[in-house]
């Protein structure tokens, strides 16, 4: 079943600059979808589309077969449940005056009524669900007290996987999540997305201009060019005759 359709969109910004054109694509539920593209091609843009951030007037994005943005009030939550995003500024992302075991807990304390499924059926202080979400990133649960400024980059992401997944969303979004990263590091935070993506049965759309780090992680891949799609395969059809020159051109820069 399809959890997130893009149908033939297109985004024109305000000064008529077409960013996007025509995209269209599916995320079905438990998918991996990478998208790839240069610097410009519009994988931002389409970000904030499926996140409501920004409007479009042609095409149309459904989640769990509901408009994107959703027209009914009563829909409005279980969207901002089910999308969750993970930016590649974890330094801006998180608040740097309050400890992380309080940052981490934000969206819990906003959905007050899910009960999440990584604690065992009981009942637990916040500090205790902020130690098991740590554990869940691979960091250790004495870090709750700990500031941003205290943590590495990597921590620092960890930290806002750990946030962006406590309400277990169906999709999450990582927008160039490991790209400010060292590339030991990318390894272990795509790893971490693997591991977690099979825990919590997550879609997740992956968005790089790295198509070596996208190979790593995706079961499907997309590939976009100057606001349009021009390739979508599966990753065992990544050196198939038929993929895209740009494609071709992408895998040989990247030596793949
Ligand atoms: N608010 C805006 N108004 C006008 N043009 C915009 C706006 N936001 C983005 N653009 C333009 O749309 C194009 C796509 O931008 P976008 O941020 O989606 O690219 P991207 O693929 O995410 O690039 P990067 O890999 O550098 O993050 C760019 O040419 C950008 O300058
Ligand atoms: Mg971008």
């Amino acid at each position: 079943m399809s959890l997130l359709k893009v149908e033939q969109v297109s985004k024109v910004y305000s000064n008529n600059f077409a960013a996007l054109q025509g995209v269209s694509f599916q995320i079905r539920k438990g998918e991996v979808v990478g998208i790839v593209g240069e610097s410009g091609s519009g994988k931002s843009t389409l970000t904030k589309l499926i996140l409501g951030h920004e409007s479009y007037k042609k095409g149309c994005i459904s989640f769990n077969d509901q408009p994107i943005p959703p027209k009914k009030r009563s829909d409005v939550r279980s969207y901002r449940k089910n999308i969750q995003m993970v930016f590649q500024d974890s330094s801006n992302a998180l608040n740097p005056k309050l400890p992380i075991g309080i940052s981490l807990l934000e969206p819990l304390k906003n959905f007050k009524d899910f009960t999440p499924s990584y604690m065992p059926p009981g009942r637990y202080t916040n500090r205790e669900k902020a130690e098991r979400l740590l554990e869940m990133v691979g960091l250790d649960n004495k870090m709750v007290d700990r500031y941003p400024d205290e943590l590495s980059g990597g921590q620092k992401q960890r930290v806002c996987i750990a946030r962006a997944i406590s309400i277990e969303p169906a999709l999450l979004v990582c927008d160039e999540a490991t790209a400010s990263l060292d590339v030991s590091v990318q390894v272990h935070i795509i790893n971490l997305l693997k591991t977690l993506q099979k825990t919590l049965q997550m879609s997740i759309l992956f968005i790089s201009h790295d198509i070596r780090a996208v190979t790593h992680l995706c079961d499907t891949i997309l590939v976009m060019k100057k606001g349009c799609l021009v390739d979508n395969f599966q990753l065992n059809d990544l050196y198939a005759p038929e993929r895209h020159t740009y494609t071709k051109a992408l895998l040989q820069a990247a030596m793949l």
